[in-house]
Parts: C-alpha cells; sequence; structure tokens
C-alpha cells in the first residue's frame, strides 16, 4: 500500500538541480531585459539632505536612478505593507521617504541596460545626510520593552506556582547568564527578483522567496494592483532558513523599476545586501534553576532580552520553552525587547527555540555539575509527559527512546564524568548532550490534483520547496494515495496561481501537504468510483468509498482484490479523459494535546591543550518526530542542522562596530559559518513515534528540530573537555584561553 512513503527517494528534482536545468530567480530570461544595483545608507540613523545622481546618469549605458523623490507611487498606510508572517509594528517601505532606519538600507535604485553598469554607476550616487545619534548594541537597551507574560502566543508564557519561593528553598541551585549573538542566513542563493513586463501593466514576477503568495498579496497591496495582473513564481530555492519568509526589498524594488520604466528588469542583491534583510536576534538570557539534592526540579525562572528595530517588534516564544520541557511546578518568565537602530530581525532555523533551548541546556548541563548527577539521568529525572506549561499529555513524545538510542549509539555509559578526565594524545576529550524541541504545526492549504487516463497525475499547490525536498515529498505520497509509479507523478509548485498554501515554514509544510494530498486523492477516488460503477457488471458496484482502494493502476476493493478496475477503464467508461479534484484540508484545533517534536544529541569534542582549537569529532541526534516520509532527505535535513548547531556553537557571529551602527563581517569570508574541515561524524537517528491523534498520517515535520540543543550540547562537551564554561557563543579559542 505504501511503497514510497518512508523509504529513502532520491530527490525527483535531483537531476535538474544538478544539471542546472532548475532556474532561480535571479536566472529567468527575457528579450530587453534591465538590470538593477542597489544604493545603501552609509549611516545608521537621520535623514537623507540630498541625492546628486547625475554622474551616475551621466554613465553610458545608464537608464535611471530611483529615488524616494522620483519613485512611482507606492501605498501610503502601514496595513498596505503587512504580510502574512508580518510582526507588530511598521514594516519597513524601501525608497519610501527620506528616512534612515540601519546602515545598509536601500535609498536608490540605478537601472542600466547590463548589471556591471548598474553596479559601478550605483557607485557614483552622491548623498548628503543629516545624521542623528544610533544605538545598535543590545547591552545599551537590555531594559527597554517588557513584554507581557500570557498575552499571546509567542510571548512569554504566565508563571506558575510560586518560583522565588521555591527558588530560595531549593537544596540546589544554579543561576548563569548566557548571550547568542546576531547571527545570518547566508544562503548561497543570492537574493533576487526578476520582473517581466507583461504588457498593459501585468507583471510575472520570479522571486526568492519561501511564500509565492504572500509576495503577490504584498505586491498588489503596496502598488495597489488587481490581484490578476501578478503572478508570482519561485520554482526553486537555494535556501531561505526564514530569510525568505517575508517578502524582501528586492521584490519591491524591481517591481518598482519595472513599473517605472514598463520594461522587465533584473535585481540581484550583493552578499553584502543581503545582511539587513532580517537575523537571528541577539540574546541575553538568564536562567536560574532551583533543585531538590535527589536531581527533581524546583523552579525554573527565565528571562531574556531579544533585539528588535526601532519601526517593529519582532519576537519568538524564546522563554517559552524551558518550563515545558521537565517536570517542574515553578516556572517564571520575563522577556524584554532591545530597540536598536537596525533592520528587523526575521525568523532563522527553529527561530527562539534555537537560542532559549540553549541556555536551558547549559544550565541543565551546570545543574548536573551542581548536582553531580550525570546529565542525561537529570533530564530522566525530570522527564515529564506532559507539557509543562500547559498540562496537556503530548499527542506522542518519544524523547526517553532518543536518550537511550542516542546514548546507545554514541556510547554514553563510557564517559567519565570528571572535567578534563579524557584524553587522546595532545587533545582533551569532552562529550556533552542536551535535548531539542520544537513545535508540530500544521495548516491550512488546498492541494489540486489532476489524474489522467494514462495513469499520470499533476498534484499542484503553491507551496515552496525551498531545498528541503518538497517536490520529493509530495510526488511520494501522490504516488502512494493515488497507486501510481512515482514518474508517473509531476509536482507543480512556487506559483502564486496555484492551489492555496502558507509559506513554507515553521516546518509545517510536509505535515500540511501530505494530508493535504491524501483529502484531495480521497475525492479523486470517489469520483473513480462512480465511474468504474457505471460499468456494466462492474465489479465494484456495490463497494462504498472506503472499501476500495488506488493500487497499481487500479481501483481496487480492499478485501477481495480480484475485484478490481483499471484507472484507464473507468475514464473510459465515463467519457472523460481525466478527472480533476481540489480540496482544502484544515487541520481542527486539538486543544487537549501537545504536538511536538523531540531530540537527543550527544556531541563529543577534541580540544588542543595548547591552541584551544575546538573540532567537534563526533555528534549522534536522535530524533522522533512522528512518521517519517523520506529517511534520506530527513536525514538530510537533520544533517544540515548540525551542521549549523556547529556553527552557532563555535563560529557564527555578526559583528557590528557600535560607532558605525554598521555590520562589519557582511560577507561569508568574514562572517565564518563550518566548512568540511569543521565537519566530522555525523549519524542521525529516527526513533519509531507513531502518531495517530496529530493528523492522519501521523506526520510532524522536522525541517527546524535538526540545529536546536546542538550548540548546547557541544558547549556541554566543551566544559568537559576544558573545565571551562563559556556561556557567550561563540565559543572561540580566545574565549577559551582567557
Ligand atoms: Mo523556517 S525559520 O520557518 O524557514
Amino acid at each position: 500500500m505504501t511503497p514510497y512513503i518512508g523509504t529513502s527517494t532520491s530527490r525527483v528534482d535531483g537531476h535538474a538541480k544538478v544539471t542546472g536545468a532548475a532556474k532561480y530567480a535571479g536566472e529567468f530570461n527575457t528579450h530587453d531585459l534591465v538590470y538593477a544595483s542597489v544604493v545603501t545608507s552609509s549611516i545608521a540613523k537621520g535623514r537623507i539632505v540630498r541625492i546628486d545622481a547625475s554622474e551616475a546618469l551621466r554613465v553610458d549605458g545608464v537608464i535611471d536612478v530611483l529615488t524616494h523623490e522620483n519613485r512611482p507611487r507606492m501605498a501610503g498606510t502601514d496595513e498596505a505593507y503587512k504580510d502574512e508572517t508580518a510582526p507588530e509594528g511598521s514594516p519597513f517601505r524601501p525608497l519610501y521617504d527620506d528616512k534612515i532606519r540601519f546602515s545598509g538600507q536601500p535609498i536608490a535604485l540605478v537601472v542600466a541596460e547590463q548589471s556591471e553598469i548598474a553596479r559601478f554607476a550605483a557607485s557614483l550616487v552622491r548623498v548628503e545626510y543629516e545624521q542623528q545619534a544610533h544605538v545598535t548594541d543590545v547591552y545599551r537597551r537590555r531594559d527597554e520593552v517588557a513584554l507581557e507574560p500570557g498575552a499571546d502566543p509567542l510571548g512569554p508564557p504566565k508563571s506558575r506556582g510560586t518560583p522565588e519561593r521555591a527558588l530560595r528553598a531549593a537544596e540546589v541551585r544554579h543561576q548563569g547568564e548566557y548571550y547568542v549573538p546576531i547571527e545570518h542566513h547566508n544562503p548561497m542563493e543570492l537574493y533576487a527578483s526578476t520582473v517581466i513586463w507583461e504588457g498593459a501593466g501585468k507583471l510575472t514576477v520570479y522571486d526568492k522567496t519561501q511564500g509565492v503568495q504572500n509576495v503577490q498579496r504584498y505586491v498588489c497591496s503596496v502598488f495597489e494592483m488587481k490581484p490578476e495582473d501578478v503572478r508570482v513564481m519561485s520554482p526553486f530555492m537555494g535556501g531561505g532558513f526564514g530569510s525568505g519568509l517575508r517578502p524582501q526589498y528586492e521584490v519591491v524594488l524591481a517591481v518598482l523599476a519595472a513599473r517605472a520604466l514598463k520594461r522587465s528588469v533584473r535585481l540581484v542583491l550583493t552578499r553584502q545586501q543581503m545582511y539587513v534583510l532580517g537575523y537571528r536576534p541577539a540574546m541575553i538570557q538568564q536562567i536560574e534553576l532551583g533543585a531538590k539534592a535527589g536531581g527533581t526540579l524546583d523552579a525554573i525562572v527565565h528571562g531574556a532580552v531579544t533585539v528588535t528595530s526601532q519601526h517593529e517588534e519582532f519576537y519568538r516564544e524564546e522563554t517559552g520553552w524551558s518550563g515545558l520541557l521537565y517536570k517542574c511546578a515553578n516556572a517564571k518568565y520575563a522577556h524584554r525587547l532591545a530597540r536598536l537602530d537596525l533592520a528587523t530581525p526575521c525568523d532563522m532555523r527553529a527561530p527562539s527555540a534555537a537560542t532559549g533551548v540553549y541556555a536551558l541546556e547549559c544550565a541543565m548541563d551546570e545543574l548536573a555539575v551542581a548536582l553531580k548527577l550525570d546529565p542525561l539521568e537529570l533530564r530522566l529525572r525530570c522527564y515529564s509527559d506532559r507539557d509543562q506549561n500547559t498540562d496537556r499529555p503530548y499527542s506522542s513524545k518519544k524523547l526517553r527512546e532518543c536518550y537511550r538510542q542516542g546514548a546507545d549509539a554514541f556510547g554514553w555509559d563510557k564517559r567519565n564524568a570528571a572535567p578534563r578526565s579524557m584524553r587522546d594524545g595532545g587533545e582533551l576529550v569532552g562529550w556533552g548532550m542536551a535535548n531539542g524541541v520544537w513545535a508540530a504545526l500544521q495548516m491550512e492549504i488546498a492541494v489540486r490534483i489532476a489524474l489522467s487516463a494514462n495513469g499520470h497525475a499533476e498534484v499542484s499547490c503553491a507551496t515552496s520547496d525551498i531545498g528541503t525536498g518538497t517536490y520529493t515529498i509530495m510526488a511520494q505520497v501522490a504516488a502512494d494515495m493515488l497507486g501510481l509509479p512515482l514518474e508517473n507523478i509531476t509536482v507543480k509548485l512556487g506559483d502564486s496561481t496555484l492551489p492555496q498554501s502558507p509559506v513554507e515554514g515553521g516546518s509545517w509544510i510536509a505535515a500540511s501537504v501530505a494530508n493535504g494530498i491524501a483529502t484531495t486523492a480521497d475525492a479523486v477516488r470517489k469520483d473513480l468510483l462512480r465511474l468504474a460503477k457505471r460499468m456494466r457488471n462492474s465489479p465494484l458496484a456495490d463497494a462504498a468509498p472506503d472499501d476500495v482502494a488506488l493500487v497499481d493502476g487500479k481501483l481496487v476493493r480492499k478485501r477481495d482484490t480480484s475485484r478490481a478496475v483499471p484507472i484507464a477503464d473507468a475514464l473510459r467508461i465515463g467519457g472523460v479523459d481525466r478527472i480533476e479534484q481540489e480540496k482544502s484540508t484544515t487541520f481542527p484545533e486539538d486543544g487537549a494535546h501537545a504536538h511536538n517534536v523531540h531530540s537527543a544529541i550527544f556531541a563529543e569534542v577534541k580540544v588542543d591543550e595548547q591552541l584551544g582549537i575546538i573540532r567537534v569529532t563526533r555528534v549522534v541526534n536522535a530524533v522522533a518526530a512522528g512518521r517519517i516520509l523520506n529517511t534520506k532527505t530527513a536525514s538530510s535535513q537533520i544533517m544540515g542542522g548540525v551542521v549549523w548547531g556547529i556553527g552557532m556553537a563555535l563560529h557564527e557571529e555578526t559583528l557590528i562596530d557600535h560607532n558605525f551602527g554598521r555590520i562589519m563581517n557582511a560577507n561569508i569570508a568574514e562572517y565564518h559559518v563550518p566548512v568540511n574541515a569543521d565537519v566530522h561524524d555525523i549519524k542521525v537517528i529516527f526513533v519509531e513515534e507513531p502518531d495517530n491523534i496529530i493528523n492522519p498520517l501521523g506526520i510532524k515535520g522536522l525541517g527546524e528540530i535538526g540545529i536546536v540543543g546542538v550548540a548546547a550540547a557541544i558547549a556541554n562537551a566543551v566544559y568537559h573537555a576544558t573545565g571551562k564554561r563559556v556561556r557567550d557563543l561563540p565559543i572561540t579559542l580566545d574565549k577559551l584561553q582567557r
């Protein structure tokens, strides 16, 4: 019945990608294309007094220079700029007025016959500013805006019990402050838009985005255009990680130029320009834990300060994860925002959990040291089968199994608890562990299936495939649900004219679209049965829809597979050459259960004692995430998350010169990410986690969970190796030698 779901099917778009047939936003061509280049602000705050484009305009091949002074009309309300993932506040409007809100802000657009000419001419645009004092350092604004506990699902949860009293009474306490710097997404593909001027004001927009319909609605609203005049496409995406959830400024500027010139326009941002598209907000966290000497928790107090811009309030549930995970009667949360003169932060892989769980899981390790308890044993003693924040059971939670299988695969039982006790030649060896947690989300989605008499099906949905493997899992699920070979399925996505989809993010697309395909395939099967019954002496004459399944190109009776009607026969008898169905799938609120995915991470580091160089030599990540649709693409997701966790622990940090309010390492030479030499042995384990509550197919999604807890496991391993606790990331060798 299910030959494809759960297998390690290779990517159906793999061939297109490795041969270059897959086209990305900056690669679509048309005759008469012109090229745009952005001029950005060199100050962090103030206003533009004058822009002198005369020198740029004298360059041969330059067509126009657009600024806030000469641009075409754009909408004037904040509402018009709010996309489906916008936070509270006033969204940034590129080229709208003379106000400078952050360094690197786009302030002019040069359009030319060639991209090199546009870029050269952009360097000739002279700007005079009136500068104001700026603040870009989170440590100078840590007390600004306090979010009200319990006020919204993304803010800090309400406290429970009597945390202060419990903390005072605790037999063993730990208190620590943990820091995660600003980090950037750095996808391989540069942000780009190619806007095709179709005539009469109609546009086809190839944009790098995680949500074509989100961008389509946004463009319509910002430019006051009719929905039928804007089609947004993004068939492939070279990495997004959250930076493409909101429409980014390249699409606004490319559309602006196309409308101003009535021509097709391409804008590709530079790597440096991408550093204002959003980032993981820096986060200062204070954690206090109180425990009984036996290793059970009495109190968790978690406070966080996260960065946002002056114009929008971006935050996620950074503090909420800590009280959810472990049995603990008393918990207290506080979350403040530091308003800085920077662009607004945005989601980045496991937003809030990657950072919040880092602090919690390091603090738990420190508590285990104080208790003289094995860190895994501490977690088992605090294990909870209920979500502690909402006091609900989980629809499924196989974290114990993750601990068991992960520890076995790693050899955790051979760990000597004393720091600096394990060595390999000149290197200190450290073993650390942590857990990960993420939400198992699902969103309303629509899927269309067109089944032809030749047994070929086209499955379409406006979702994106940001590189995670959505094309492939959609094809697998459709093949199984329709009883067809994989190669008979064509998947269409990344086109705003296709059936409704939310943005691809939050790890919700796999669960949403797979169940969506099942719903629509059901409708197709019912149509086929209706047609098959018209057959003279139909073998399915008395069959009800649930009695039949689609197998091997036939509609067959489940209890008696000899009674079957081939798809082609059913269509012929019905006098149609195809069946088309489009259905929307919703996921009813399940107030009775918490929906989460979990993981246990075990990490080994080797630290050169003289130089402080840290290598992450082994990582085991054991994940419980419901039914796994594709073990190959799923493993790749988790492996990518682990690599990113290595980066978070040891390499990544966006550096700002606070005197200028400017990012100093806006390139992938100086913004360090792990390279092959930094990545050693990574083992991914999926534990069995049947879940018949969450959705009909028992799918939870695992895009984000791979990174959560990894930095903590590595930081804990570094402590175990060296006896030094570095609480501010990244753990660089200078901090270790201090
Ligand atoms: Mo993800 S941070 O929702 O792309």
